[in-house]
């Protein structure tokens, strides 16, 4: 127990970590190109806010939660997605004061309390953006590009990208009239949660993950074909700008996404090579959200990407995560005084911006050529009492065999 990571999340070590700081900065550099700023908002926000954002008969939030009552008796939840925060957040600092539209990304850990297997963990990591204060469809392409963009310059050209319109509140009132009507007739087949949100999110069932509520949720009628006419027209737009810029993508009507904030256009991108747990990426409109969490009305729209989703995919199609800097310089030492003078050189090398290292754990010359060969070090230099006092030494190219004879203060010049 003490010495294994709780169920579901996992430790990330090095050289993995490298894969990690690929993705981030690969997704800061296209946020910097499409003009989004980052957010940090806190792990842990009042349960209140994911009750209202993300909704309470959502699994999410009737299953999924990591909620406590904190010591000054507060429900606290660590955050399970980022939106609900972003929007807090937005509101809070009166952020559509600005010029809108506000367009914000975050790379963060997310909780959610689900049955760990490969691609589904308790704790997970997104790459997400918002987009705040626009109701216009080009922002949804605008959305819809970046992810793909995203994940093309990664090498993932054969994804699926799905999308779908499920429309406002008020054509859902009249969905949910016909879902109700239809999910009524097998009242008994639906599991126990699915029959309490039968009346009060009639919706909800149709992302149900028990098999029979699944088999159902196939036959019955599509949101798409309810949609009124200004959704309608908003999802066309939507369409032919994707069109226009050359994005292909199927329409899906059975995607309704797990989160009650969306409106109008949802989308997911998934890959067919990591099972079950296909959704990479997952995003949508949402303008009632800040309404409904007490700001003023402001439309706005979204994505997350999966971090570890994504890496499984890559991995699979064993591509590449950026390259590997290899380690410059071993200095290995024989004796005393060149192991004082190698802390000294190390220091300066280390200080002109060269990636070296010196044997730490008083190995044998042998031993410390082996450690240095095993790492992976592109050099090696042998300090002894001679080679000091002639402020001159050999450096061995590991690849290679090849040596050179140098001047010690002159290593740096040479390696750079
Ligand atoms: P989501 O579909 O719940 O949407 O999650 C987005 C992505 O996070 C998924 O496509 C998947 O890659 C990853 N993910 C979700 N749950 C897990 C898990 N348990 N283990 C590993 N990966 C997971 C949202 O969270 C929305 N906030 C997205 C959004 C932003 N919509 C608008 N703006």
């Amino acid at each position: 127990m003490l010495t294994k990571a709780p169920r579901g999340t996992s430790d990330i070590l090095s050289p993995n970590t490298a894969k990690w700081q690929y993705l981030e900065s690969k997704a800061r550099d296209i946020c910097a190109r499409f003009g989004y700023g980052e957010i940090r908002t806190p792990t842990f926000e009042h349960t209140e806010l994911f009750l209202r954002g993300v909704g309470d008969t959502t699994d999410v939030v009737e299953k999924q939660m990591y909620t406590f009552t904190d010591k000054g008796d507060r429900s606290i939840t660590l955050r399970p997605e980022g939106t609900a925060s972003a929007a807090r957040a937005f509101i809070e600092h009166n952020l559509g004061a600005n010029p809108l539209p506000v367009k914000l990304f975050y790379t963060i850990p997310c909780f959610r309390y689900e049955k760990p297997q490969a691609g589904r963990l308790r704790e997970f990591h997104q790459f997400g953006v918002e987009v705040f204060g626009s109701d216009k469809p080009s922002v949804d392409v605008e959305i819809i590009s970046l992810a793909i963009m995203y994940l093309n310059e990664l090498g993932l050209n054969d994804l699926t990208l799905n999308i779908n319109s499920i429309g406002c509140p008020e054509c859902r009132k009249k969905y949910n009239e016909k879902l109700i009507e239809y999910f009524k007739e097998h009242y008994d087949e639906l599991c126990d949660t699915c029959k309490s949100r039968l009346e009060r999110n009639p919706l909800r069932i149709l992302d149900c993950k028990s098999p029979i509520c699944g088999a159902l949720a196939k036959n019955a009628p599509k949101l798409i074909d309810y949609i009124c006419d200004e959704c309608s027209e908003h999802f066309n737009s939507v369409k032919s700008g994707l069109d226009a810029i050359g994005i292909s993508y199927t329409v899906d009507p059975d995607i309704v996404r797990g989160l009650d904030y969306y409106t109008k256009t949802v989308f997911e991108v998934s890959s067919n090579d990591i099972g079950s747990q296909s959704a990479v990426c997952g995003g949508g409109r949402y303008d009632g959200l800040i309404s409904e969490l007490g700001g003023n009305a402001t439309p706005g729209i979204g994505f997350a990407l999966g971090i570890e989703r994504l890496i499984m995919v890559m991995e699979n199609k064993g591509l590449s995560f950026g390259e590997v800097k290899a380690p410059q310089l071993f200095v290995a030492t024989i004796g005393k005084k060149a192991d004082i003078y190698a802390e000294k050189l190390v220091y300066e090398l280390r200080k002109s911006g060269i990636v070296c290292e010196k044997d730490r754990m008083g190995r044998s010359l042998k031993a410390q050529m082996k450690y240095a060969d095993k790492s992976g070090y592109l050099y090696t230099v042998v300090l002894g009492d001679d080679e000091i006092d002639k402020n001159e030494a050999t450096l061995k190219n590991m690849s290679d065999g090849t040596t050179t004879d140098v001047t010690l203060d002159k290593i740096a010049d040479y390696l750079r």
